[in-house]
């Protein structure tokens, strides 16, 4: 169980499962499994995140897979729709692709062509910032579909991977920040 009174910041890397030295030595790793299975702070979590951007979006787009919890629970929020962004392989239609660099090889995400009206005010998702590669992507995607980011919003950020550096002139939104 995590305190009710912590603050926010406190409460998200409380409610999630820390794991010393994984997936290498030295690493503390954030799962956040825990925190989504936590009512009180998952529900706080995203309450927070869409009053954060009220009035600022048209649809939220998560992306694959965490983002997509979020992603479904703030639209629900907000009374808007959702949009996927999907590792790549695994959508029917034409779509737009974006490669970026992991610590091992690349991966690379899409969404579909021409779904969305171009101007659209798209909140971003994800749980975790670090190196901001994919999140970075994202944001490409979007901007190739012509639709407009309106910010970016994630639970944990991880200090010094350079994240917030590389999503310069974006407006990024994290609820809690660790190291
Ligand atoms: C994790 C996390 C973010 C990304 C953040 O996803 O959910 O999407 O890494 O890292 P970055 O800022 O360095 O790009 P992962 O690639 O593990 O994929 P998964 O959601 O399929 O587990």
């Amino acid at each position: 169980p995590v305190d009710s009174f912590l603050p926010l910041e406190e409460q998200i890397p409380s409610a999630c499962a820390q794991i010393q030295d994984y997936p290498k030595e030295g690493i503390l790793f954030y799962d956040v499994t825990t925190l989504f299975a936590n009512p009180e702070v998952f529900r706080r979590a995203m309450d927070e995140l869409a009053a954060r951007f009220e009035g600022q979006f048209d649809i939220v787009a998560g992306v694959e897979a965490r983002g997509f919890l979020m992603a479904s629970a703030l639209a629900y929020i907000a009374g808007t729709g959702v949009m996927t962004v999907r590792k790549a392989g695994k959508l029917p239609r034409d779509t737009y692709m974006k490669e970026y660099e992991l610590e091992y090889g690349s991966a690379a995400i899409e969404i579909h062509k021409e779904d969305i009206p171009a101007g659209t005010r798209v909140m971003l998702v994800d749980d975790l910032l670090a190196t901001g590669g994919t999140l970075e992507a994202a944001t490409h995607l979007m901007k190739m579909a012509d639709l407009e980011v309106a910010g970016i919003g994630v639970l944990l950020e991880l200090e010094g991977l350079g994240g917030r550096e590389l999503l310069a002139g974006n407006r990024v939104e994290a609820l809690a920040l660790v190291s």
